[in-house]
């Protein structure tokens, strides 16, 4: 256990060194604001992103979750508070760009919140190891929904909005590649367990927070537009996330490798 939390506060140094060096941005000076004049508006991309940004607020209860879990151990102390910080600005900065491109009203923006925060989001699991599989789970899947509203915002000519989400989904992979690297660390310690817990994780997940937010049929529907579907969840995200830990669904133990996960049918969407 000792040697595990000397890797995992390595390992965090390691991700904190390139946050600090390669990735840090600014919501005041790096966004082109300035091009927001020329940028056409489009209801469905503001309604995403009004959507992520309320995902994003519940970052309170995340963290609060996060640290909980993670009580004494000073690496993944640290990380969830360098992840707050950087997930605080994504919601900010989606907020910023709905009000500047005057898509929505102060007023509106502060019921949005008002509504967002009366409810309460629950982490979906009480097992630091299982949380840190959901984490990256979930952070893979935020980058590549992000990514694929970042193309669709191109498409539509808003290069703002863009940008925006080319920063965000820089800092979601890099998030996602840490809670890998921690995995890593785990099936080191415990082959088995860490294995179980994946194909838990994997069977029961779903994405944080969308459904406590009000009109949520709808924002899912237009979400879908560019969105991510089973097919895509798989190929991108499970795919993906499988090879960085040098894994096939093969290794996995128990129902998730025969059947459920492998031909899934419930929505994952944000
Ligand atoms: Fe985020
Ligand atoms: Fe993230």
């Amino acid at each position: 256990m000792n040697r595990l939390r000397e890797d995992f506060h390595r390992e965090f140094m390691t991700f904190f060194e390139r946050a600090e060096r390669t990735r840090r941005w600014n919501i005041f000076n790096d966004v082109p604001w300035e091009r927001l004049e020329e940028s056409p508006r489009d209801e469905r991309l503001a309604l995403c992103a009004e959507t992520f940004c309320g995902v994003e607020m519940y970052l309170p209860d995340y963290l609060r979750a996060h640290l909980e879990l993670m009580r004494g151990d000073y690496g993944r102390a640290w990380f969830a508070a360098n992840w707050g910080y950087e997930e605080a600005k994504h919601s900010l900065a989606l907020r910023e760009y709905l009000h500047r491109s005057q898509q929505r009203t102060e007023g509106q923006l502060h019921d949005f919140a008002e509504s967002v925060l009366a409810r309460q989001w629950i982490p979906p699991y009480d097992d630091g190891r299982q949380m840190t599989v959901y984490g990256s789970l979930q952070e893979r899947t935020t980058f590549v929904v992000y990514r694929k509203q970042r193309e669709l915002a191109q498409k539509l000519g808003d290069s703002v909005l863009a940008e925006i989400y080319r920063f965000i989904s820089r800092d979601e992979m890099a998030h996602s590649r840490f809670y890998e690297r921690m995995l890593l660390l785990h099936l080191d310690e415990d082959r088995e367990g860490t294995l179980a817990d994946i194909a838990h994780v994997l069977r029961t997940f779903r994405m944080p927070a969308a459904d406590l937010l009000s009109g949520y049929d709808e924002r899912i529907a237009v979400m879908r537009t560019a969105g991510i579907d089973r097919r895509v969840f798989l190929l991108e995200v499970i795919g993906p996330m499988l090879r960085a830990l040098g894994l096939t669904r093969h290794d996995l133990p128990g129902p998730g490798r025969e059947r459920g996960l492998w031909s899934p049918k419930k929505d994952v969407s944000p």
